[in-house]
């Protein structure tokens, strides 16, 4: 069941005030909310559709006013979108807001900016992203300085422990072995290996890598239809998932949900991969 919850925090040219428009709504299954606190990187990941995107850090007033709206029910918020969340000046300040609100703070780092002794003190489980352990091969696809971020990794873990640490990994067709055993090496069991994202939003970065002739839609979003998480963008645009890049494109979850019932694409889940099937 759908309850009022926040309304769509958009900047408009009004001098730098945030302006309120259309209410929303915050569906009660959702036990997921992530927040996109920045689109600012230090690396430069050749399928990352933020490096396209306005660069700028989330207003701290936008953040507070997010997480006021947010209902008192069991939430993991996760500071993460289109860019590196350690780097906004205030990221530490946000963390420990999650905390007071009483919800579940998460992120996804590239770990090249790691505090630890914060880290460790309070996420009570963190995302560390590595596709590689070959150090020409990370600089190649814009993830610089591997010793770096593994050495970081490596102190983390001595830190925390291996069990409160997640690696994510983008799958674009690199061997994957050798990381899988240096994860287990490190006593890390969680590793989530994530294809890469086929959706045109992304997509345009990496044409090559992606056949989309025997691309089929159909048209079961559960994003829509069993919704568990609700994405906060870096200007407070909600939206019913994280792959929503080309937000002009995009009107409202309604009307995403309207247009698939009626088997319809909407222009902003062109390609998506939740709603494609792909034939060899
Ligand atoms: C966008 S990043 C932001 C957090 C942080 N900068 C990092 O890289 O961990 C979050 C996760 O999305 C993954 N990601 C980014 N672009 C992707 C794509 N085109 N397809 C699949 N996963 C992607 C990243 O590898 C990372 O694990
Ligand atoms: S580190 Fe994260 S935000 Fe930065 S370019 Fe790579 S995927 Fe994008
Ligand atoms: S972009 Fe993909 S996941 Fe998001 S609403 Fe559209 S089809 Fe669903």
């Amino acid at each position: 069941m759908d309850e009022p919850i926040v309304r769509h925090m958009q900047r408009e040219n009004d001098g730098g005030k945030l302006s309120r428009s259309f209410p929303a709504t915050f569906d009660s299954r959702i036990g997921f909310v992530q927040i996109e606190v920045t689109t600012i990187c230090n690396f430069a990941c050749f399928y990352c559709a933020g490096r396209e995107m306005p660069q700028h850090h989330m207003e701290p007033v936008l953040f507070d006013e997010i997480l006021a709206h947010l209902p008192a029910m069991r939430l993991t918020v996760s500071l993460q979108g289109e860019g590196e969340p350690t780097l906004h000046p205030r990221f530490w300040d946000m963390v420990k807001k999650v905390t007071m609100v009483g919800k579940h703070p998460y992120t996804i780092t590239n770990c090249s900016n790691i505090d630890i002794n914060q880290t460790t003190r309070l996420f009570p489980q963190i995302g560390v992203s590595l596709d590689t352990l070959e150090e020409d091969e990370a600089e190649r696809i814009g993830r610089f300085g591997l010793p770096g971020v593994l050495g970081n990794l490596e102190q983390l873990i001595a830190a925390m422990g291996p069990k409160r640490i997640i690696i994510h990994s983008v799958d674009y067709g690199q061997p994957l072995e050798a990381l899988r055993v240096y994860i287990q090496s490190l006593g890390i069991d969680r590793h989530v290996v994530q294809p890469i994202q086929p959706k045109a939003d992304y997509s345009k970065r990496y044409p090559e890598l992606l056949d989309n002739s025997n691309e089929r839609y159909h048209y079961r979003c559960r994003y829509i239809f069993q919704p568990s998480m609700r994405y906060f963008d870096v200007n407070g645009r909600m939206m019913p998932c994280y792959s929503i890049k080309g937000t002009d494109k995009y009107v409202s979850i309604e009307h995403v949900g309207t247009q698939l019932a009626q088997r319809v694409i909407p222009d902003c889940c062109v390609g998506c991969r939740e709603i494609t099937m792909r034939y060899a």
